[in-house]
């Protein structure tokens, strides 16, 4: 299975497990996700939601050969729906991050309340290089997060960065040694399952209560634009580039 979802202790683990394609998310993929939280959320022995990926990568973002094959169009797209669910979550959402989180796997940090990252984590936001647009409120929260041009650096190169800038960006809570990530974000995780779960869903509901019109309408306006851009011929260039391993042209568009 590409993802994998486990209850123990109060804390529902999920994990991405398509090493082979550095857990390259496809459809089915954000569907089981979105599932999964759906059923946390109402599940009153889960208090804790855990995104993990390998020690080795977190994730390389959505599958881009799924991408051209299954555009997400609308809100009922599979991606969006996972989205939804998480940015909407009750419940807290710690993620460990090891290795390249790409795309929507550094995007959807931003919607979790705990980040903790290895020293190899690696993050990138490369959507103008793909000739696509920021998703699902990036566009406001890296900016809000990390000041205007420390995200505009981030948003309109695209270029990858490490751990430590993460970190003095405010993306993650805390960066740690690939070996103790996972067992420090768990430990984190089961902390939260100890405390009394109305403290902990009121807590957080006041954080970001008033944030929560701004956030749905960004995302709304960057999904029309995304979807449009998908089928544009600068993605194409940049999609069929990566599939044949050569680096895109992009000098005929205007
Ligand atoms: N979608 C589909 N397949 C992907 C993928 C993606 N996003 N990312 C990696 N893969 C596949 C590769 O095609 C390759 O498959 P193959 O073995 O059948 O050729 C395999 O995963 C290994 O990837 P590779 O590029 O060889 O690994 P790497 O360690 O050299 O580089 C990354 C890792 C993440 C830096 C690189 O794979 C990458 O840049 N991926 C694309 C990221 C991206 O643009 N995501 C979309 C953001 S919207």
């Amino acid at each position: 299975m590409d993802i994998t979802s486990s209850k123990d202790g109060g804390i529902l683990t999920i994990e991405f497990n398509r090493p082979e394609k550095k857990n390259a998310i496809t459809a089915a993929m954000y569907a089981a996700m979105a599932e999964a939280i759906g059923d946390a959320e109402g599940d009153a022995a889960v208090r804790v939601i855990l995104i993990a990926g390998k020690p080795e990568v977190f994730t390389a973002g959505n599958d881009l050969g799924d991408f051209l094959m299954n555009p997400p169009r609308d809100q009922d797209a599979p991606v969006f729906r996972f989205m939804r669910a998480l940015s909407g979550a009750q419940k807290p959402v710690v993620a460990a991050v090891a290795g390249n989180a790409v795309g929507i796997g550094t995007t959807l940090l931003m919607h979790c309340d705990l980040v903790y990252a290895a020293d190899n984590a690696k993050f990138a936001l490369p959507f103008t290089q793909l000739g696509l647009c920021p998703e699902f409120s990036s566009s406001i929260l890296l900016p809000r997060l990390a000041g205007y041009q420390r995200a505009a650096e981030k948003l309109l190169l695209g270029e990858a960065f490490h751990a430590d800038e993460a970190l003095a960006m405010g993306l993650v809570s805390k960066v740690l040694p690939v070996d103790q990530l996972f067992d420090h974000a768990r430990a984190q995780a089961a902390k939260l399952a100890a405390l009394p779960p109305s403290s902990i869903r009121l807590t957080k509901h006041l954080m970001k209560d008033h944030d929560v019109a701004a956030v749905n309408a960004k995302m709304l306006e960057e999904i029309r634009h995304f979807g449009a851009m998908l089928l544009a011929p600068e993605a194409k260039e940049a999609f069929s580039a990566f599939m044949e391993k050569r680096r895109p042209d992009f000098s005929k568009f205007s």
